[in-house]
């Protein structure tokens, strides 16, 4: 009986002991896999970071922060993210660049967007080719961010008509130009009816111009922040793939 007592004893503490000893590889496997997988991507120690007004950042802290800038600039109105320097290649395979406003954007998906007239050069650029550069700098916080991306244009759909509703009639007047952007004018011109120059035109007098209006959306597959420091400068660049993070590393500023 005591014989029974003890083997059974032992079974069980052989068993309990196998399975601990099962349970620890399994964790220390999952934390090796996730170390091994965070040092593949970021290239990155845990002792790799820079300071930003006393705050620290790792290589993704520093991801993150750049997206957090973007989001910012598009719901803050005073912030220096707010507009942007948009790039195309133009018909003669020259660099056209202009600003625009930072409208929208979206973190999770990598999307930043803007809205224009779909009769200005800059639509005809990205019809030819969707390649699209945006730089973004904001001297108080001495943060550049330069990304690259693909541009879809929406001309007439959901979003288009949804991001006209939410457009304000000041800002519609760029869209009622009778002529298309850029077009030659024998003297200076609003472009859109003289009238519109002291009183706001109404919902029903915009909206006939709605078809000169289109969203761009600009799905970001590079970024590259650039933090200007007395004590030294910090760059960083991301590469994405389907709007997922594939890599980064710190780079020479
Ligand atoms: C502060 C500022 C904000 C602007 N915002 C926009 C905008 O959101 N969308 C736009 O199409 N043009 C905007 N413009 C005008 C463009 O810079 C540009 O002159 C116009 O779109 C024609 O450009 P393109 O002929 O190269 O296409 C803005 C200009 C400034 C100075």
């Amino acid at each position: 009986m005591l014989r029974q007592l003890k083997f059974n004893f032992l079974a069980v503490l052989f068993w309990v002991l196998s399975y601990c000893i099962f349970a620890c590889v399994c964790i220390r496997m999952l934390q090796l896999h996730f170390n091994f997988l965070h040092h593949v991507f970021m290239n990155n120690s845990q002792h790799d970071h820079i300071t930003i007004n006393d705050t620290s950042y790792t290589l993704l802290d520093v991801e993150s922060l750049a997206w957090k800038k973007l989001v910012n600039g598009s719901v803050k109105k005073k912030n220096g993210f707010r507009t942007m320097c948009v790039g195309t290649i133009s018909e003669k395979k020259t660099a056209a660049l202009r600003i625009v406003v930072n409208r929208k954007v979206d973190e999770i998906q990598k999307i930043i967007y803007f809205n224009t007239d779909n009769r200005s050069r800059k639509f005809y650029d990205l019809q030819k080719d969707n390649q699209i550069s945006l730089l973004f700098y904001d001297a108080r916080q001495r943060v550049q961010i330069v990304v690259k991306a693909y541009a879809t244009l929406h001309t007439n759909d959901v979003l288009k008509l949804d991001r006209w509703k939410a457009t304000s009639p000041q800002a519609r007047l760029g869209y009622m130009t009778l002529e298309p952007p850029n077009t030659k004018s024998e003297k200076p011109t609003l472009g859109y009816e003289e009238r519109f120059s002291t009183i706001k035109p109404t919902d029903s007098e915009s909206d006939v111009f709605q078809e000169n209006f289109a969203v761009v959306a600009c799905v970001v597959y590079e970024l590259e922040f650039l933090y200007l420091d007395f004590t030294g400068n910090r760059k960083a660049n991301f590469y994405y793939e389907n709007n997922v993070l594939k890599d980064g590393f710190w780079t020479v500023p």
